[in-house]
């Protein structure tokens, strides 16, 4: 990873961090064992690529200042409510998420799940109250995060992903399950920090479609750390998908094939980002970065 690209990502995961968990701070939650169980996962230090890819497509389009944070954190609680749901029992079970304890492990179900609900309600919120943004750019974003996160997105995938659990997918099925549970939300990212920064609607449409593409290199990253991972650098369990019978790239295509396919991803993306003006060159280094993640 390059000097510059490590520094752009502690630094822009340390201002998310201050203004999200700020604000979650100073929210008046009950019960106490609720609020705890909210900030436990949000403090536990996930990589925060979402808010990160959403400010690096502000950028690119010539967006300046703190435009995208009420969207960012909106994004990013949404994203770790899937995450704390994702890992309950009666989906993949896990046991550790962010280097910790998951949610229901140390808190009980029942307030794991409250406290997933808690963040993506509070989501809409955030940007229903954001002072920076117009009217016009909030409906936009909620609506568009409603889509993405719900179940013509995000959810439709978590549904498809356990139904295709013990099942032998289909290349295309696989695809499609990348797309609605990873890449719906990656795809938020990009389009509103793109929309935010005044892009216009045949930019935001080359831009979802390079949000397809980062969603399928994640999810593919994803799949193969979670076969060839070092526990103690992703910080949550390797063999879940195997445990869980779960339909990923290695098991269909094998390691190689895997990593084969997340390269013709890479390329396309690449292509997108070409066809649009962009005015830095951070979205092509995040799109290397995220193929070659450890953690
Ligand atoms: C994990 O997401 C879940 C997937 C969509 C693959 P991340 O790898 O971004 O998790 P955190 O936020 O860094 O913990
Ligand atoms: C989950 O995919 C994607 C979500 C919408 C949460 P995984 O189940 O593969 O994510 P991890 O590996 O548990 O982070
Ligand atoms: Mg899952
Ligand atoms: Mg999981
Ligand atoms: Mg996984």
């Amino acid at each position: 990873m390059s000097e510059s690209l490590q520094d752009y990502l502690k630094t822009e995961q340390h201002r998310i961090n201050m203004y999200m968990i700020g604000l979650l701070e100073k929210d008046k939650m009950l019960p106490a064992a609720l609020s705890e169980s909210v900030l436990y996962s949000m403090r536990a230090g996930g990589k925060r690529l979402r808010p990160i890819l959403m400010q690096a497509a502000f950028e690119s389009f010539g967006g300046q200042g703190d435009k995208v944070l009420p969207a960012a954190a909106a994004l990013e609680m949404v994203h770790t409510y899937s995450l704390i749901h994702d890992d309950l029992p009666a989906m993949d079970d896990d046991d550790y998420r962010r280097g910790q304890l998951t949610n229901h492990k140390k808190f009980g179900e029942a307030t794991a799940i409250l406290a997933g609900d808690a963040l993506l309600t509070r989501s809409f919120s955030i940007i229903g109250q954001a002072d920076e943004l117009r009217p016009e750019e909030k409906v936009f974003l909620m609506s568009y995060l409603s889509e993405a996160a719900g179940a013509t997105g995000m959810i439709a995938g978590q549904a498809l992903d356990m139904e295709a659990e013990g099942k032998e997918s289909l290349l295309h099925e696989l695809e499609q399950i990348h797309i609605l549970k990873t890449g719906k939300l990656l795809t938020y990212a990009i389009v509103a920090g793109a929309f935010l920064a005044g892009a216009k609607q045949e930019t935001l449409e080359l831009m979802k479609q390079f949000g397809m593409y980062i969603g399928l290199i994640f999810q593919i990253q994803d799949d193969i750390l979670d076969v060839t991972g070092d526990e103690s650098v992703i910080g949550k369990p390797v063999g879940s998908d195997e445990a869980n019978k779960k339909s990923t790239y290695p098991k269909l295509l094998g390691l190689e094939g895997a990593k084969e396919q997340m390269e013709k991803y890479v390329d396309l993306a690449h292509q997108c980002l070409e066809q649009a003006i962009i005015k830095s060159s951070r979205l092509h280094e995040l799109t290397v970065y995220l193929s070659r993640r450890t953690s």
